[in-house]
């Protein structure tokens, strides 16, 4: 495969890069003053449905951090919405979904839809962002993983324990495992869609999937998640792709069997250890834990000085945070990390 001019893309495919390359994610959103003044203007979907605004906040965390990739501002809740759930975010209380999906006729009425005609507007802004970008910095695209949107989309929000999701897997396996492979082929188009607008690196979040065991993830998860990225690798096999399983280390090496280039790793994980027993195979991401940006400026650089110490950058390895950034995180702790990485890959 031929080199890339991005050091993103270069180091997901484990060649050799000049620096460690460093993005975060959810590097767009309301630690920055900037971004909440969009917000107080604009509600989040307006933001997510209007390119000029998704590239001027797309663009925030590239002007003001110099961070290494832009990933496209939107939500993992965007494809459930075009399936036909009736999203909402509710200050406070995060993304509801009105009409979860619980019983086999919810599962026969979702919808199958094309991204480029249900959210024409998140390809509009990708090739727009691309535009701004290159060749300095790529496009990352995204989606949810099928487990982490269908937990959204049957308890219709967010949730602690996953009663509603789990209660379906079990009764009901063979609808469950219908809607999951519904959900698989529409975030394969949106992925899709989203590489041919110009996005060059692609990451699957699966947030909440660390809540089932190994056993239950290799059999309720995993199976989505590898048809997800079997077809979008035949279908854009250019484009590295990301998985990020959020507390996932007691199943590693089930991740490890995704089909994904890149694992991103949370911070409960040691990066030494996941190297020593799935880098040969995969690249990996991650993984401070958010929370210590809220210490000293000093603290976080040591923190990140310490995290690269674990992991030799030549052989793939994308510094991030072990999950989003988190609000009310300080903008100079953040400025700092990146510089940290920056100076000392
Ligand atoms: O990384 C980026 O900068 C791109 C933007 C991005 C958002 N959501 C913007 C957003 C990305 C990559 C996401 C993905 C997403 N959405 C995930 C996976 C990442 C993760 O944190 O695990 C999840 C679980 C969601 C679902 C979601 N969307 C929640 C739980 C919430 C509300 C709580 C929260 O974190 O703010 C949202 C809304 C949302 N998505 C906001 C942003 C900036 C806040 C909306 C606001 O401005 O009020």
């Amino acid at each position: 495969m031929q080199e890339s001019p991005f050091l993103i893309v270069n180091a997901a495919r484990k060649l050799q890069v000049p620096r460690r390359p460093v993005w975060l994610m959810r590097q767009a959103g309301r630690y920055m003053p900037e971004f909440r003044a969009i917000r107080a203007k604009h509600d989040f979907l307006t933001v997510c449905d209007t390119p000029e605004l998704t590239v001027e906040v797309s663009m925030q965390p590239v002007d003001q951090l110099g961070i290494d990739g832009a990933i496209i501002f939107s939500d993992l809740l965007i494809p459930a919405r075009d399936m036909g759930c009736d999203l909402e975010y509710v200050k406070g209380e995060g993304p509801v979904i009105h009409n979860p999906v619980r019983h086999a006729d919810d599962v026969a009425k979702l919808r199958n839809p094309d991204p480029s005609e249900a959210s024409p507007s998140l390809g509009k802004a990708i090739s727009m962002l691309k535009h701004e970008v290159e060749p300095k910095i790529p496009v990352l695209g995204f989606t949810g993983a099928p487990w982490t949107t269908a937990a959204y989309m049957i308890e219709g929000g967010g949730s602690r324990n996953y009663i509603e999701i789990k209660q379906m897997m079990y009764k009901d396996p063979g609808l469950f495992d219908k809607l999951l492979d519904h959900i698989a082929g529409v975030l394969v188009n949106y992925l899709v869609y989203q590489a041919e607008s110009g996005a060059r690196l692609v990451q699957i979040f699966d947030s909440w999937a660390g809540a089932l065991s190994e056993a239950d993830y290799r059999r309720y998860a995993l199976p989505a998640t590898q048809k997800v990225i079997r077809e979008f690798k035949s279908r854009q096999p250019e484009v590295p792709l990301i998985l990020y399983v959020g507390n996932s280390g007691h199943f590693l090496e089930a991740t490890a069997e995704s089909g994904a280039d890149v694992l991103s790793l949370d911070w409960r994980v040691d990066l030494a250890m996941a190297a020593a027993k799935v880098g040969d195979r995969v690249a990996l991401q991650g993984n401070l834990d958010p929370v210590r940006l809220f210490s000293t400026a000093d603290d976080v650089e040591q923190a990140a000085l310490e995290t690269m110490r674990l992991l030799d950058w030549k052989t793939g390895h994308i510094f991030n945070l072990g999950h989003g950034i988190l609000p009310g995180t300080p903008v100079e702790n953040v400025k700092r990390l990146v510089d940290t990485v920056k100076n000392h890959g």
